[in-house]
C-alpha cells in the first residue's frame, strides 16, 4: 500500500516545528514507517534553492522568479524524495507544500491562484496530500512569536497585510476542500492543539 502524504501549513509562528515532532512521535508509537521533510527544500539540491528563496537579497526578487524557484525545488523534492517514499509505503510528513504557494505567492504576492494551479498540475500531476493540517493563528500573534525567535528571513520581514492575505487564503482553501484539510486553532494550549492533530491523524 502506498504511504500517506501529510502536509503541515500555516503562517509564521504557528508552532509547526513543535507539532511536527508530536506527529513524528504519534507515527513512531504506531510503528508506521515515515519520514519528515520540508519545503522549500528536502533534498540537497532543493535545499540550495531554499537558501536562494529565504536569504535576504540585494536585488528585488521578482514574484514570478520566486514562484518558479519554489516549483523547481518542489519538482526535485518530489522526484528524489517524496514519490519514492510514498511508493515504498513510507508516510511522508512535509512541513509546507503547495498550499503555501497558493497562500504566499498566489495571495500574499498577489500572483493569483491560476498561475499556481498551472504549475501544480505540471509538477505534481494528480499527486495531492491526503491530509493537510492548517495551524491557524492571528498573524499579529504569529509574528510576535516568530520575531521572539530571532533573525527574520526574507518572508518574515513582510508587513502584516501580507500575512493577513496568507491566512485568508489558507482558510479559503480549507473551506473549499473540507475532506482534505483540518484547520486547527494554534492559539489554544499546546495539549489541545495536539489533541486536535491526533483526531485528524486517527481519521486518516
Ligand atoms: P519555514 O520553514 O519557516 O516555514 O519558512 C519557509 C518560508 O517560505 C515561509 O516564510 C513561507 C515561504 N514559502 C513560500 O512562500 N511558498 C511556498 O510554497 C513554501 C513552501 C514556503
Amino acid at each position: 500500500m502506498p504511504g500517506r502524504f501529510i502536509t503541515i501549513e500555516g503562517g509564521e509562528g504557528v508552532g509547526k516545528t513543535t507539532n511536527i515532532t508530536y506527529i513524528r512521535e504519534w507515527l513512531q508509537s504506531r510503528g508506521i514507517p515515515h519520514l519528515v521533510t520540508r519545503e522549500p527544500g528536502g533534498t540537497p539540491y532543493a535545499e540550495k534553492i531554499r537558501g536562494l528563496l529565504l536569504e535576504h537579497q540585494e536585488e528585488r526578487v521578482d514574484a514570478v522568479a520566486e514562484l518558479l524557484l519554489i516549483f523547481a525545488s518542489r519538482a526535485q523534492h518530489l522526484a528524489r524524495c517524496i514519490r519514492p517514499a510514498l511508493a515504498r509505503g513510507t508516510w511522508v510528513v512535509c512541513d509546507r507544500f503547495t498550499d503555501a504557494t497558493y497562500a504566499y505567492q498566489g495571495a500574499g504576492r498577489q500572483l493569483g491562484m491560476d498561475k499556481v494551479a498551472t504549475l501544480e498540475q505540471m509538477v505534481q500531476g494528480d499527486l495531492r496530500p491526503d491530509l493537510t493540517l492548517v495551524l491557524d493563528i492571528d498573524p499579529r500573534e504569529g509574528l510576535r512569536r516568530a520575531r521572539a525567535r530571532g533573525d527574520l528571513d526574507r518572508f518574515e520581514t513582510e508587513q502584516l497585510a501580507f500575512f493577513e492575505s496568507v491566512r485568508r487564503a489558507y482558510l479559503e482553501l480549507a473551506a473549499a476542500h473540507p475532506d482534505r484539510y483540518a484547520v486547527i486553532d494554534a492559539a489554544q494550549p499546546l495539549d489541545e492543539v495536539q489533541r486536535a492533530i491526533a483526531g485528524a491523524l486517527e481519521a486518516l
